[in-house]
This record gives C-alpha cells, sequence and structure tokens, in this order.
C-alpha cells in the first residue's frame, strides 16, 4: 500500500494538531537525543525535507540559514508557531520532496527526518536531496526502518500493510539499502533501539 504525495498530505492536514502528543514516544526512546546528536552538525544554508510540526528546530546552531518544506499546510502551520516561539528563522514552503522547487547545489547541506518512511518513492526523494545539495555537502538522515533482529524484523513485515493505513509510514524499508540506491556516499550511521532507528550521514557525490 502506497499512497500519493496529495493523500499523504491530506492525512497529515488532519494529524498535525496530535502529532507532537504521539511523537512524544519516540523521543522517549532516544529519538530526541538523535535529532540533537545530528543537527550540531550543522551549518550554512540548510534545508530540511518534510520538516513536519518542526521538532528538529531547536537544535540548529544559530548560524545556520534554514529552509524548510513539507507537503502539508497544517504540518508546516505548526512549524511557523513552534519557530515564531523558538524566535528561529526559517523560510518555509509548500513543496513535495520528490521535486523539490530549487535549482542544483543550492545548499550546504540537507536534513530529513522520520519522512524516508512515507514518501512514495524514497529513492527519489533522496536523489533530490542529493541535486540540491553542493557537490560534498553533508545530507544527515534521521530515519526509522525494518529492525536488524531478525524476530523484530519479521514482525514488522508481517504487520507493515496494518502500520502503513493512517499516516503511510512503511515501517519495514531499509533507509540505508535506500541511500546506498540513491547514488549517495554513506560515511557514518548509527543504529539505535534493536536497529530500528538510524542516524546517517551521507555525502552528495559530484
Ligand atoms: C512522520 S512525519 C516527520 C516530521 C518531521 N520530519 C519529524 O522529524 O518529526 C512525516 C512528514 O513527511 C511529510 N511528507 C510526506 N510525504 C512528503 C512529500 N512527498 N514531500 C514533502 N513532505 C512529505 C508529512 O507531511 C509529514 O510532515
Amino acid at each position: 500500500m502506497n499512497f500519493t504525495s496529495r493523500e499523504l498530505a491530506r492525512k497529515y492536514n488532519r494529524f498535525a494538531r496530535w502529532y507532537d502528543l504521539v511523537e512524544g514516544v519516540p523521543d522517549l526512546l532516544g529519538v530526541r537525543r538523535l535529532r540533537q546528536r545530528l543537527l550540531r552538525q550543522t551549518s550554512g544554508k540548510v534545508l530540511e525535507v518534510a520538516v513536519g510540526t518542526g521538532k528538529n528546530l531547536r537544535h540548529y546552531p544559530r548560524n545556520c540559514r534554514l529552509v524548510a518544506v513539507d507537503v502539508s499546510e497544517e504540518m508546516l502551520n505548526v512549524a511557523r508557531k513552534r519557530a515564531g516561539k523558538l524566535s528561529v528563522d526559517v523560510s518555509f514552503l509548500l513543496a513535495d520532496a520528490e521535486a523539490l522547487p530549487f535549482s542544483q547545489q543550492s545548499f550546504d547541506m540537507v536534513v530529513s527526518s522520520l519522512s524516508g518512511c512515507t514518501f512514495p518513492n524514497p529513492v527519489t526523494a533522496l536523489q533530490e536531496m542529493a541535486r540540491v545539495c553542493r557537490a560534498g555537502g553533508k545530507i544527515l538522515l534521521l530515519e526509522h526502518g525494518r529492525s536488524d533482529r531478525d524476530w523484530l524484523g519479521r514482525w514488522q513485515d508481517r504487520h507493515a500493510d496494518q502500520f502503513a493505513k493512517p499516516l503511510g509510514c512503511r515501517w519495514n524499508r531499509e533507509p540505508l539499502n535506500l541511500v546506498r540506491e540513491a547514488g549517495l556516499k554513506v560515511v557514518d550511521v548509527k543504529r539505535i533501539f534493536f536497529g530500528i532507528f538510524h542516524q546517517i550521514d551521507a555525502i552528495a557525490e559530484p
């Protein structure tokens, strides 16, 4: 079961007001720490793809110039409010990760978190991130995917269709394979919580 970007936008528009509450659970499992660790590496002009409600915004160093996109207007509205409260300057844009409205090499770094599970064509989205990132610039990803414990991975496989119904989240994707398939060079990987959550540092090769 794969949803289109338009269907996903509708789903996340409806879910936007609950997102932060529900997302508190992975935060408690260590995702908040992964966000901090991922984002302290950022500098310069940074694009965040599928920014959602802006849960990463508090973790960027102050000297970053931030542009953030998402396909859901309601998620962006929550992110705009959060940026205002945090006094973080961000240019928000409604856009599809699979057709980013920027020219090649527009950014020093690209960030995306917990979103590769929902993109209809994750490899296309990753290739778009690489296209808009300067050659040699970092693409920093925080993803969840299929566990590397066989018993748990097989359980995720069995329940994947059911789990994807409400928000289009395919929880048994293999983020590392997708990154490699997109032609990015992986430079560092950390996995936590039964190998489900991945912090992936990759480079956009020229
Ligand atoms: C699970 S949320 C993650 C939000 C945020 N990145 C975070 O770490 O909390 C997935 C986000 O991806 C967005 N999304 C899904 N498909 C998209 C697409 N094709 N282009 C841009 N955003 C998309 C959804 O609207 C939603 O905000």
